[in-house]
């Protein structure tokens, strides 16, 4: 298909295509190189109603789970209700899950497909930007415990990942620019130049202007396909990817999942990283204040949320995965372009982060 681009994510035998283009799920020729014959599609009913009607392939269409929309379903009652869909449809072993939607879709199908009869094959079709440039991508899937998000799951990688960048065109702006603090992250753990040009695009992205998408999309595809080749289970860099996850996962916690989207809580959640880099002379504040105006320049929050006790705050940074004996293993900028593990932050230094972003 013309102008469709194809990032190969390197995994030896599970390798799998990242397809990404302007109107590429009506391309039959995509699904035809896939093996599988029975397909479950999962989706909610905005997706379905909004999007379905792209897919031209019908075997796709034919067996279809509606999930509850939204980051409070992404739980175990939605897992149990792919797992009955499946048992009572005698779907088999070398069936295949399609998860079409956003990260919530996404990550719930992807861990169904991981546990249905000890792992299934699933693509992955995701119709948001947030999940276009990180979940649908590298094999985390999962759901949310009450005492904290992602805590129940597994790394099962999709068969094929295709982002059609059609599906952006009724995303509201509030979800877009989530989407946008996913693909700034990139610049900022890894890509300087991507990070500037961002910069220099703005209007341009916000336009969804089709080659400003599918550069931003395509150069998040590569940056985290790379990062995931190299470390799959997160034993070393792909713990980059979390550069203001834990401050944004204990944000998401405190205020209640679905307050605040995933995108805006990491997007405060860097920013306070980032601070954290200005204390320790690792970023200098000219710096810190570029990722503050392009935030803003994406209506993404600068502060956090009102009324949010610092020190619950704190407590509940340590229920993170990322903890380590007791200690907060931090994600830091080192500047625009680079990024480190740090696991020895001083509480003071965290808190009086916390403190300069209060509302
Ligand atoms: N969202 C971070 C990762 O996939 O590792």
């Amino acid at each position: 298909m013309k102008n469709m681009k194809k990032i190969i994510v390197k995994l030896d035998k599970r390798s799998y295509p990242i397809y990404i283009g302007k109107n590429i799920l009506s391309d039959k020729s995509i699904f035809s190189k896939i093996k599988e014959k029975k397909f479950a599609l999962v989706t909610n009913n905005k997706i379905k109603s909004l999007h379905l009607k792209k897919i031209k392939t019908p075997s796709l269409k034919k067996d279809i789970i509606i999930l509850k929309d939204g980051e409070k379903f992404k739980n175990q009652d939605s897992i149990n209700k792919i797992y009955n869909h499946l048992l009572k449809n005698k779907f088999s072993r070398d069936s295949c899950l399609v998860a079409f939607g956003g990260g919530v879709i996404g990550d719930t199908t992807g861990y169904a497909s991981a546990t249905y009869q000890r792992g299934i094959n699933f693509i992955q079709i995701p119709t948001t930007l947030l999940s276009m440039v990180d979940s649908s991508v590298g094999g985390k899937t999962g759901i949310n415990h009450e005492l904290g998000k992602n805590m129940i799951g597994a790394f099962h990688q999709p068969i094929a990942v295709i982002i059609d960048t059609e599906n952006l065109k009724t995303l509201s702006i509030k979800q877009f620019n989530a989407g946008m603090a996913e693909v700034i992250k990139y610049g900022i753990i890894k890509d300087k130049k991507f990070f500037d040009w961002i910069e220099k695009n703005t209007d341009k992205i916000k336009e969804h202007d089709t080659q400003s998408l599918i550069k931003i999309i395509k150069r998040s595809c590569e940056i985290k396909s790379e990062i995931v080749a190299q470390d799959e289970k997160e034993k070393n860099i792909r713990a980059l990817l979390n550069l203001g996850h834990t401050f944004g996962h204990a944000i998401e916690n405190n205020l209640g999942y679905g307050k605040w989207l995933h995108g805006e809580a990491i997007a405060c959640g860097f920013l306070i990283a980032a601070s954290i880099s200005v204390q320790l002379g690792k970023m200098k504040n000219s710096e810190y204040l570029k990722i503050k105006n392009l935030l803003e320049s994406f209506n993404l929050p600068v502060k956090l949320p009102k009324d949010l006790n610092i020190n619950k705050l704190f407590e509940t940074m340590l229920l993170d995965k990322k903890v380590k004996d007791n200690s907060i293993v931090y994600i830091l900028p080192n500047g625009i372009g680079k990024a480190y593990i740090a696991n020895s932050i001083s509480k003071k230094k965290v808190i009086k982060a916390l403190k300069d972003h209060a509302s």
